[in-house]
């Protein structure tokens, strides 16, 4: 029987002002096996993150991805065997379930004839993610820029023309997008916006000239990170310490609670920092150190 292997990166969305919108693919890696079965049943391996957590059942979210995959090119499948070795934790602000979704999706269309393009696969990602931040640099690598156009993405992608890292503190608690999008105002001032959009543009062309040194004032935002902050317990904290340590910047990763920071050195120094401000606020957490992965998804037949 085939089976399909797919690699996906984790991703950091929004990147201070770039709301909705900046994501970056990072060195972080989530590995999925897809095999069709005969038998009307969902076969469930998980190693790693999500291990006992994950369903084994067809409403998972790699399922989904693959029965929408399957529906939109009419393949017809019984049952399904899942491998997965996750390093991506759940619900921490590192795109877990863009990489589910990326997965699936990429898995099903191989799987049924690779009927589908890579840009109809971002439209369906898209759409199941509810917003292309974390999808695109899943799906394209490097750093994306992506924007809507009604229920329409599209992105443009650029490599950094010198190493980057992100260095990344994951609290141990969860963060579910869903609370963290609902403390969001509906309105924002006027200056807000003119804040972040000035600073959005300075932060892609910062990223995409090496100018490192703006970042400090390039991933400064006021449209997200004031009102999700008390849900982030020590972030107050975390973010001095890892500038004291020699960050241009610390902030939150996608809809958090992981922080991450943005350096071009002493990585651990920072990591380190950063595990303390939370330490110091009764939180446990971790820390790795990544940089900006080149690829996004890729597959291989097994
Ligand atoms: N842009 C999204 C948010 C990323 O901040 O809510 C989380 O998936």
């Amino acid at each position: 029987m085939k089976t399909i292997k797919v690699k996906i990166p984790a991703t950091t969305a929004n990147c201070g002002p770039g709301f909705d919108s900046i994501g970056i693919a990072c060195t972080y890696y989530n590995e999925l096996e897809v095999t069709e079965l005969d038998t009307d049943e969902i076969q469930l391996e998980v190693s790693g993150e999500g291990e006992g957590i994950i369903p084994a059942t067809r409403d998972n979210i790699v399922c989904q991805a693959i029965d929408k995959v399957f529906e939109r090119v009419g393949h017809t499948c019984k049952g399904l065997r899942l491998k997965m070795e996750n390093n991506i934790p759940l619900a921490r602000g590192m795109g877990s379930s863009a990489a589910a979704i990326v997965g699936g999706l990429f898995a099903a269309n191989e799987l049924s004839g690779s009927k589908l393009t890579r840009h109809d696969l971002f439209e369906l990602a898209t759409e199941m993610e509810g917003h292309p931040d974390n999808v695109a640099p899943a799906i394209f690598g490097g750093i994306t820029v992506s924007i809507m156009e009604g229920d329409k993405p599209s992105y443009l992608r650029f490599m950094p023309p010198k190493p980057l890292y992100m260095i990344v503190a994951i609290p141990e608690f969860h963060l579910a997008t869903k609370t963290a999008r609902s403390v969001l105002p509906i309105q924002v001032p006027r200056e807000d916006a003119i804040f972040n959009l000035s600073r959005t543009a300075l932060l892609v062309t910062a990223l995409s000239q090496g100018k490192y040194e703006y970042l400090s004032q390039a991933l400064e935002d006021k449209l997200h990170q004031p009102y999700r902050m008390p849900l982030i317990k020590g972030m107050e904290d975390v973010v001095p310490l890892a500038k004291e340590a020699g960050a241009y910047g610390c902030v939150i990763s996608g809809a958090g609670p992981s922080l991450i920071a943005f350096a071009e050195k002493n990585p651990d120094d920072i990591g380190q920092a950063m595990v303390k401000g939370f330490n110091q606020n009764d939180v446990e957490a971790r820390y790795v150190v990544l940089q900006v992965a080149e690829k996004g998804v890729r597959i291989s037949p097994k």
